[in-house]
Parts: structure tokens; sequence; C-alpha cells
């Protein structure tokens, strides 16, 4: 577990947590977070020793092995993803899609695109907020079951009770965050957090694909993101 203190992070989270911040300065603010939070979380990382030439000469180099998975979680992992890319340009990305169930507040997937063997790859889950932990350890799950590498999740904001569900699911899993906030409110958001990460992000009411299930879609505050 790592909370990432630098000020530019901070500036960033700020902005982020914002109420007043307009979509697209959340949306580029997210995006840097993105960025800077690869940053840390991908500090051990496999390098491959190899060799260019300078103008002047050989010189000795290390790149980053291209066998990396990044797994945003639909929708608002897809905030974390740009930044990322920067980080990790040649990371092979496998799209998540979760929603929650209102009822339970279980992750309910809907949407797997990955390929069938992860066997030994490192694997980076993308989602901005760890709130119930439930939709961060169910992709934990897809990946294990495609036998990827010790998971890392990199969050914006984490709540103790996701932290204490995604950590108790998967003891291997390192998470990256730029805080850790109170707890959840009766809705399984996180307080203070900074409200619905995927509606900020995209200007919508719901992540219930339309129709799926019958009866799940409408837009209600409970039905958004796992
Ligand atoms: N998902 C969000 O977008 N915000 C929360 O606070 C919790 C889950």
């Amino acid at each position: 577990m790592r909370v990432v203190e630098h000020p530019a992070v901070a500036e960033r989270l700020a902005l982020v947590r914002d109420a007043a911040t307009p979509g697209a300065v959340f949306r580029r603010a997210l995006e840097e977070l993105g960025g800077f939070l690869a940053y840390e979380a991908t500090r051990d990382l496999p390098v491959i020793a190899g060799s260019v030439e300078t103008p002047v000469g050989p010189a000795a180099v290390r790149r980053i092995a291209p066998d990396v998975v990044v797994a945003p979680i639909l929708r608002a992992g897809l905030g974390l993803l740009p930044g990322f890319l920067q980080v990790v340009e040649g990371a092979a990305v496998a799209h998540l899609g979760f929603f929650r169930d209102p009822a339970t507040l279980a992750a309910v997937p809907y949407y797997a695109n990955l390929p069938d063997d992860l066997t030994g790859r490192p694997v980076f889950v993308l989602d901005p907020m760890l709130a119930t932990g439930h939709s961060a350890a169910a992709a934990c799950a897809v990946l294990a079951a495609r036998r990827a590498a010790a998971p890392r999740l990199i969050c914006a904001i984490a709540a103790p009770e996701g932290i204490a569900h995604l950590q108790a699911a998967y003891p291997g899993v390192t998470i990256v965050t730029a805080a850790v906030d109170t707890g959840l409110n009766e809705h399984g958001y996180i307080v203070p957090g900074l409200g619905d990460a995927g509606d900020r992000l995209f200007g919508s009411a719901s992540s219930v694909p339309s129709g799926y299930p019958a009866g799940a879609g409408g837009g209600g505050a409970a039905e958004r993101n796992a």
C-alpha cells in the first residue's frame, strides 16, 4: 500500500475533489493523476537490459518489458488510462466492465475484453475510486483466472472498507493511491471523495449499459460503478 503525497499529485487531487471544477479540467487532472500514480506504481517493473547507439557511441539502456497489461475498470478507470499509457506506452489494455447491484452493492460483470492467457504478466488495475472494493476484487479475480502476476491497483482515492476488502481477497495486491479517505456513506460513496467519478468524467448519469440487465438501468446513484 502506497499513498503518494507528492505536491504535484496533491494539486490534481484538489482539482478532482472540488465540485466546482469543470468537466474538462476534471478529465485532465484525472489523466495527469493516472500518469503520476503509474510512475510510482511501476517503480519495480522488470526491465530488459540492452544497448543503443547515441550520436557519440554505444550506451547501455534498460527498457520496460513488453508484457505489461493495464486493466481499466469501466467506466471511470478510463480516466486514468491515458496517463498510465504515457508511462508504459506498450501496455496491452484489458477492458473490464462492472456495475453495482443497487441492492447488494456487489459488482456485476457486463464486459470483459482481454487476452485468455496472462501467465506471469504484470497487471495494473485502474479505478479512480476504491470504495467497497467489490469491483476491484472482481477485476483481480478475472485477471487471476487468466494467471496474471499479483495485481496492482491504481486509484485516486481509497476508502478503508475497500482497502480491507481487496487485501482480504488478494493479500498480494499492491494499492497505489493519492489519498485514503474517511469511509463510505450509505450509498457506498467515498466521503469526502469526489462524487461519482464516471459521471464527472463523462457528463453522464449511469454506468449501467442500456437494457442490461432488464431493469438495472435508469441512472440511480446506487446503480453506478461498483
Ligand atoms: N464510485 C465513485 O465514482 N465514487 C465513489 O465515491 C464511489 C464509487
